[in-house]
């Protein structure tokens, strides 16, 4: 009998079917803590950049249904602080597919969770590559185009590849 494998990618003819952005989307809230902070009493960008990586790859597994890698980050810009006793929200989508790589964007947000108060931290986007069980990059899924607003998503991702992947020049 055939294994899964087989199944799913029979002589790879089949297409894998879209996946809806909804089903992959992932939300990640993270409590402050000391350990986390620099010496301002701040959570360290390195924290967050970690935290958006999990939030990412998450994502990045749950529209592949593989384990997926960080290939590309894009840049990040840190808008205001999060310190210590406050709580850093989450939360990422796939903005666009292409044959085995993933566009991600993470959003994450400050929250004083005692008022609900909430402020912008970082805005970032990463590429995530899905491996198979050789850890070779393997097909994923397409999105569901479905609205305007996944069509246009799925378009500037493709614009954003593109720069990405031209050689810069020395
Ligand atoms: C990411 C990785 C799997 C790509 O492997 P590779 O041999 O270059 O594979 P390919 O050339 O077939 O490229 C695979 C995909 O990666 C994409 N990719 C490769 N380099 C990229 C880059 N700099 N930016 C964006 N996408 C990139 C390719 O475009 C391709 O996507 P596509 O199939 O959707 O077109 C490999 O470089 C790797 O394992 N890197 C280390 C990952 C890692 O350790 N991350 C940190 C821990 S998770």
């Amino acid at each position: 009998m055939a294994g899964f494998e087989g199944l799913r990618y029979p002589g790879r003819a089949m297409p894998l079917p879209p996946r809806p952005q909804s089903a992959s989307r992932t939300q990640m809230t993270e409590y402050v803590l000391p350990q986390h902070a620099n010496a301002l009493g701040s959570v360290f960008g390195g924290q967050i950049m970690a935290w958006v990586d999990l939030c990412g790859a998450i994502c990045a597994q749950r529209h592949s249904g593989r384990m997926a890698v960080t290939a590309f980050v894009d840049d990040m810009k840190f808008e205001l602080p999060v310190r210590v006793g406050e709580v850093v929200r989450l939360e990422a989508h796939v903005t666009a597919v292409f044959r085995t790589s993933m566009e991600i964007e993470i959003v994450v947000e400050g929250e004083d969770a005692t008022t609900g108060r909430r402020w912008p931290c970082v805005d970032a986007r990463l590429t995530f590559v899905a491996i198979d069980e050789s850890r070779k990059p393997t097909e994923v899924p397409p999105l569901v185009l479905d609205t305007e607003v996944v069509r246009h998503s799925q378009a500037a991702g493709e614009a954003r590849r593109a720069s990405r992947l031209t050689p810069k020049a020395t």
